[in-house]
């Protein structure tokens, strides 16, 4: 049941592998555990709910018929579009109208990760279930999202304590990205810049250039056009903490639609 005075999260689970989830499990500030336990009411969320089956479905039904307007509602992974939405189904319903229906009486929406913001791994050519991103689906309601494959967690943290403090999203770009975390390129703040600046390219994983952490842009590195505060915020252990360019791996543009990762799998036929 919803705990007392404190906002609801209903987090729906579409086309995904759950890794914006385990990604946000390992949150360490605030971790998960205080978010949950002491900060937000998570009514609905099929990993994470003790509860299943019929009794967990009494509780989503219960947050959108009852508690209209105060809840929070995250989407995680791709809505399959393609033959009235039957390739992605929960407790009987489709996600498309599972979605729809939670959003009309939702606080604010959330679409945490790439598959939930454009449609993601689930969206790869030749896309035979039409997967689209929670902006697409709800088509008229304004979106936040999170994208990243997965995201970082505490930029999603971030974003739901703006809302319930402020009661309104932070500023957005023009695909519903929060510029606080979007609005400048891996590229700007990446460590190792200087390399780039100076010529001194990575030519193959391993060699003198690679263990000596030059630039990786030779080794296939979409930083420079792609939207992420990666090097600043890290994953996990904030300034101490790695992230993928850190530990010698190329940016492959996760949070970019069409960008590196995305154009890829886009382009698998
Ligand atoms: Fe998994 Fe990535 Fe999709 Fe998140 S965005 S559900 S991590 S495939
Ligand atoms: Fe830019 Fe990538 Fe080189 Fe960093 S490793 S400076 S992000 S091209
Ligand atoms: Fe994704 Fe590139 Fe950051 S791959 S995690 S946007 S460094």
């Amino acid at each position: 049941a919803t705990a007392p005075d404190r906002p609801i999260v209903l987090w729906l689970s579409g086309q995904e592998c759950t890794g914006c989830s385990e990604s946000l499990l390992r949150a360490d500030h605030p971790t998960l555990e205080h978010l949950l336990l002491d900060a937000l009411s998570l009514d609905y969320h099929e990993t994470l709910c003790a509860a299943a089956g019929h009794q967990i479905e009494a509780l989503r039904k219960d947050t959108v018929e009852n508690k209209k307007g105060r809840y929070v509602l995250v989407v995680e992974g791709a809505i399959p579009l393609a033959d009235n939405g039957i390739y992605c189904k929960i407790g009987g319903r489709t996600m498309i109208d599972l979605v729809t229906e939670a959003a009309e009486g939702a606080l604010a929406i959330i679409a945490i990760g790439s598959c939930a913001s454009w449609g993601g791994v689930a969206a790869a050519s030749p896309n035979p279930t039409h997967a689209v991103g929670a902006p697409e689906a709800l088509k008229g309601k304004t979106v936040v999202t999170i994208p990243g494959c997965p995201p970082n967690p505490h930029n999603f943290i971030a974003t739901v304590l703006h809302l319930l403090t402020f009661g309104k999203a932070p500023a957005l770009d023009d695909k519903g990205r929060p510029l606080f975390a979007y609005g400048k390129r891996v590229h700007d703040h990446c460590e190792r810049r200087a390399h780039f600046n100076a010529g001194r390219f990575a030519e193959r994983f391993g060699d003198e250039g690679h263990r000596q952490g030059w630039c990786l842009y030779k080794l296939g590195c979409k930083g420079p056009e792609t939207y992420a505060n990666c090097p600043s915020l890290r994953f996990s252990d904030g300034a101490g903490g790695v992230w993928p360019v850190s530990v010698g791996h190329p940016c492959f543009g996760c949070t970019e639609q069409g960008v590196g990762f995305s154009k890829g799998i886009h382009q698998l036929a």
